[in-house]
């Protein structure tokens, strides 16, 4: 254990972002990479995971960009035994933040895209934590973080689908961090709430975005970059003996 600004330091640890080209997994991947991580940057558009290591390294950090549909179990195990690469075969930090919103009022929702929901936060998120657990560090340093929303702690308006594969996200986070503590990996989930491309539609249209803001405590929307110290906490030795919560980090949205 080390204290000062060494409690945060990800040196030497490895990191597999996925929905990395967005604004928060971005965000994410470049925070992980100024503590000291290499980080695989993986998302479904493989230029813009590209475009995104690609900044990292002008940075002075370590990454490497690649295509990653989480839908896609094969694609998942390549990209755990790359992210185990970047440092000494083992993984140390995976965040299962890729993500897709179908809002629709719920009588509206057709299978396929309820299906598409589910698939993308829920089953890739499964697909991705087993294909990187053979790599997963059992010294104390394997975190997984999976990015869930207030929407899975309490509902949204026109968001069913969405709310559902969340709340499934937590409750996959909540069994996960009991089975793998005796291997001293931590899981954990967080709440974020930023202005990103996902939220777009919600911050721009005047009474959606009224009604938004009234809700949130701190009377404005985060840019990516401020929720992203949370996953280095979450991934740092600061959080070492904190496992199986939900961190909102949303300005007060949830409390
Ligand atoms: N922005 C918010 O306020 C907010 C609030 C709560 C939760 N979240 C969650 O945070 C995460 C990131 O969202 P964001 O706001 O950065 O959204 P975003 O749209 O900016 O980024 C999402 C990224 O996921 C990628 N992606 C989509 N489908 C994929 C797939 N099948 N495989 C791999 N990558 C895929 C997209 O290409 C994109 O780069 C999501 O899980 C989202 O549900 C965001």
């Amino acid at each position: 254990m080390t204290y000062g600004n060494g409690l945060f330091d990800l040196t030497g640890r490895s990191a597999l972002v996925t929905g990395a080209a967005g604004g928060i997994g971005a965000a994410v991947a470049r925070a992980l990479a100024a503590a000291g991580a290499p980080v695989l940057v993986t998302d479904v558009d493989p230029a813009a995971a590209a475009a995104v290591a690609e900044r990292i390294t002008a940075d002075g950090g370590k990454a490497d960009g690649v295509a990653l549909d989480v839908r896609d179990r094969d694609a998942a195990g390549e990209a755990a035994a790359r992210a185990a690469a970047l440092s000494d075969g083992r993984l140390h930090v995976l965040v299962n933040n890729a993500g897709v919103t179908a809002p629709a009022m719920f009588a509206d929702i057709d299978e396929d895209s309820f299906q598409k929901v589910l698939d993308i936060h829920l089953l890739g998120a499964f697909h991705c934590t087993q294909a990187a657990l053979p790599y997963l560090a059992t010294d104390g340093t394997g975190r997984i973080i999976n990015v869930t929303s207030a929407a899975g702690l309490t509902g949204t308006l026109g968001q069913v689908n969405y709310s559902a594969a969340k709340a499934g996200v937590i409750g996959m986070t909540k069994s996960l961090a009991r089975e793998l503590a005796r291997r001293k990996i931590l899981v954990n989930a967080l709440a974020p709430l930023a202005a990103t491309p996902m939220t777009q539609t919600i911050r721009t249209d005047e009474k959606f975005s009224q009604q938004m803001l009234a809700r949130i405590p701190l009377r404005r929307w985060a840019e990516p970059e401020e929720v992203a110290g949370a996953f280095v906490f979450l991934a740092s030795d600061a959080a070492s003996y904190v496992t199986g919560q939900v961190l909102a980090v949303d300005g007060g949205l949830v409390m």
